[in-house]
């Protein structure tokens, strides 16, 4: 079932256009990746949908509600944490988790305990005094202390050390396996190759890819390091081969990953005594899109 649906969304700033016809669809009990450079239209299309700013043209659905003129009844079933948390400096880090907690609505006060010692952070101080890791706590433990059936989460952990990062990825599982659905726009791929079931990758306002991270992976190559008993010849003349090198008796490129077999097949002919792979992340992806203009097209209509 699609929680959170939306089609054709174009949203213009004046003259600029920031989103041009995206389209997103997450279901129920998926965490969904949102990716892409800065200004690709991340936080407008989540502003969107949580009625922040009306939408130019298209739809922004949520619960199957439009999200401008449903906003208060989605707000009670949706939790929101944004990358640049403000809290008001003369309240403690506790009154202002309760405070988010109240306007999430469906607050667990046994979860908010349980968060703030998983987080260890110290709810007495007044907010003036947090760093911006724990600014960002604040929203994140009130978040997850929240029974909300969608997290809409916006860069949530820049600020986050690589501890707390980790409870953070273990809070989304946790919700993920509860059968609640997340939104989570990050920059930390590997954040996202761990915790999301589909991707989504926005580009200018265009969504470019879109697709489970096994279906993005067939657009992506793997790295491979050889050394054969016998010189390894032609390789150079394979399908699917890129980035060739040579030193000395090894050799290291990339394969295209429909072209795997056909390559490790070619080269077991010549005795494998070494073989070393890496395996293709979402960042090598991520980048084929964003380096050069002209390669950014390519691939893209392999998954739709
Ligand atoms: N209120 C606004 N008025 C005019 N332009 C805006 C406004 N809000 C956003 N934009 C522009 O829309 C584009 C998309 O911005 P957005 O904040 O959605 O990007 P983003 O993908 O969230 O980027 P980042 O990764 O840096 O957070 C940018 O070019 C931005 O300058
Ligand atoms: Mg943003």
């Amino acid at each position: 079932m699609s929680i959170l649906k939306i089609e054709n969304l174009t949203k213009k700033f004046g003259s600029f256009t920031a989103l041009d016809g995206v389209d997103m669809e997450v279901n129920e009990g998926e965490v969904y990746g949102f990716i892409g450079p800065n200004g690709a239209g991340k936080s407008t299309t989540i502003r969107i949908l949580l009625g922040m700013l009306k939408a130019t043209q298209g739809e922004a659905e949520i619960f199957g509600k439009d999200a401008w003129s449903h906003a208060v009844d989605i707000h009670k079933r949706v939790a929101y944490v944004p990358g640049d948390v403000n809290l008001w400096p003369n309240l403690t880090g506790g009154e202002v988790i309760d405070l988010f907690m109240k306007m999430n609505g469906n607050a667990n006060h046994e979860k908010r305990e349980q968060l703030i010692k998983k987080f260890d952070f110290d709810p007495t101080k007044k907010s003036r005094t947090y760093s911006k890791g724990n600014r960002q706590k604040v929203a994140l433990i009130a978040a997850f202390a929240s029974d909300a059936d969608l997290y809409i989460l916006d860069e949530p952990t820049s600020g986050l050390d690589p501890l707390m990062e980790k409870v953070f990825q273990e809070c989304v599982l946790d919700a993920k396996a509860a059968g609640k659905s997340v939104l989570l726009s990050s920059h930390i791929l590997s954040e996202v190759e761990k915790l999301c079931d589909r991707v989504g990758i926005i580009r200018q306002g265009k969504m470019v890819e879109t697709g489970t991270l096994e279906e993005l992976r067939h657009l992506t190559r793997t790295h491979l390091t050889v050394q054969t008993k016998q010189p390894l010849t032609a390789l150079n003349e394979l399908k699917g081969i890129h980035n060739l090198e040579e030193k000395g008796s090894e050799f290291t490129f990339q394969v295209d990953t429909e072209e795997m077999d056909a390559v490790i097949r070619y080269i077991s002919r010549f005795g494998i005594l070494k073989l070393e792979s890496a395996p293709p992340t979402l960042e090598d992806l991520f980048m084929r899109h964003y380096q050069s203009e002209e390669r950014a097209g390519t691939g893209a209509e392999g998954i739709r």
